[in-house]
């Protein structure tokens, strides 16, 4: 039995999606019995890498989901809106859900969730987070018997790229940013990626299917890769680190119940550590369960390829549940998303971590003993502190904590800046 579905958006993704399945000859045999019927687009005249006759092209995208043979609709529209209302109405007529819109899953994934769940059907999301890694799948389903710690991710491909080439080149940010767009592989306006808006979606997602619970979007603490400077990863390579902008979610035992932490932040990571080695666009998922371990998944996180085969995989799921399932059958709790409560979000203050703090002062006695004396009162213990040299007439000192309660690092350095003595704290860096 052929299963209708309808593309909205026919973008690179779109593109990447309408591809594989126009073309299911040594694919999966399931492809062969997927038909798209209908293509909502912003626009007809635009030059396409896949045709189709011009009765499946339409810019009417409200008619792609209220088309009755429709039974999936795959939203690869990006953007808040129409994507979110699209996804609504689909869901409104009954029709099962395939997106790769991390944004607004991210955002409204509470609303968009408990109207699946009324309507009894699917939406599916593996293309959103990472690219072609399976990785919403194995926390759905293959990781399902495990209490999962954390979740690390790189999980944003541009910035990964940039802070590569920073390492490699020695560069500044502003250079590589720019070489980047005109690589193609940073947008021309690159807020989402590099003040890392698009991994606090990636981490809300996974955070939310690890830890079994609602996420806020805006718990997510966010810190991007602008400040990041090439005298930082130079101190950070010879401390034995490298830096990386990580997607962290972490469970913590609280007073009363568990605790997650949220964050997405530049990280100094050892370069003994599986993440220290993820370079270039690539992505990485580290994730840790009980009793599993630790588990890692890698690959193309971006790309018209990559992501519409995690696209595909979705549609199929639904077409074999439609296949196998008859009439009134609820949905498969492994594949939906079914809990309704919110995970309780660690403030950043009390998160306990280690720091990279970077001091410029003036080249004058008992500086050093100020900053172990000044941490050392707000319970910050530290695990080195360097003075290779001076920049100008000024002393450049870096000093490594232990893992220390954020807030406590925080109120230290508050006292340290009034110092006479220092000029300036230009880099603070957390730890993994
Ligand atoms: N802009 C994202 C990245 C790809 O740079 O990884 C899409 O999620």
């Amino acid at each position: 039995m052929t299963v209708k579905i309808g593309l909205l958006g026919l973008g690179t993704v779109g593109t990447g999606t309408a591809q594989i399945l126009l073309n299911p000859t040594g694919r999966n045999p399931l492809l062969k019995e997927i038909k798209i019927s209908k293509v909502g687009v912003r626009s007809l005249d635009k030059p396409r890498q896949v045709e189709f006759p011009p009765e499946v092209m339409t810019t009417d995208l409200e008619a792609v989901i209220s088309d009755p043979e429709i039974e999936i609709v795959v939203e690869l529209l990006g953007g808040l809106e129409p994507a979110r209302s699209l996804i609504l109405k689909a869901i409104a007529q009954k029709k099962h859900v395939v997106t790769a819109n991390k944004a607004v899953i991210a955002r409204y994934g509470d609303e968009i969730y408990e109207a699946a769940n009324q309507s009894g059907v699917y939406v599916l999301l593996e293309a959103a987070v990472g690219g072609g890694i399976p990785i919403i799948k194995p926390l759905k389903q293959s990781l399902g018997a495990n209490r999962i710690t954390s979740i690390i991710g790189i999980v944003n491909g541009t910035t990964n790229y940039i802070l590569t080439k920073m390492t490699t080149a020695g560069a500044d940010f502003n250079d590589v940013l720019t070489e980047a767009q005109q690589l193609g592989y940073a947008e021309a306006d690159p807020t989402a990626d590099v003040d890392g808006l698009d991994a606090a979606d990636k981490i809300a997602i996974l955070a939310s299917l690890g830890f079994a619970g609602r996420v806020k979007r805006e718990d997510v603490y966010c810190e991007g890769i602008r400040q990041i400077t090439a005298t930082d990863i130079t101190y950070a390579e010879q401390l034995g680190f490298v830096i990386k902008l990580l997607a962290i979610a972490k469970g913590t035992e609280g007073e009363n119940s568990q605790q997650l932490q949220l964050r997405v932040h530049p990280t100094l990571v050892s370069k003994d550590h599986p993440l220290a080695n993820i370079n270039g666009v690539y992505n990485s998922v580290l994730v840790e369960g009980n009793p599993l371990g630790q588990v890692m998944f890698f690959g193309p996180g971006a790309g018209a390829g990559p992501t519409a085969s995690a696209v595909v995989s979705d549609i199929m799921n639904i077409v074999a549940i439609l296949q196998s399932s008859g009439e009134n059958q609820g949905l498969d709790p492994l594949l939906s998303c079914i809990h309704q409560h919110f995970c309780q979000i660690t403030p950043i203050e009390a998160v306990e971590t280690r720091f990279y703090a970077r001091f410029l002062t003036k080249d004058v006695p008992g500086v050093i003993g100020y900053l172990g004396t000044t941490f050392g009162n707000h319970h910050v213990s530290l695990e080195s502190v360097v003075q290779t040299g001076f920049r100008g007439e000024l002393a450049e000192i870096v000093v490594v904590t232990h893992d220390v309660c954020e807030g406590n690092f925080r109120q230290a350095l508050e006292e340290i800046r009034n110092l006479e003595a220092i000029d300036s704290i230009p880099s603070i860096i957390r730890v993994l």
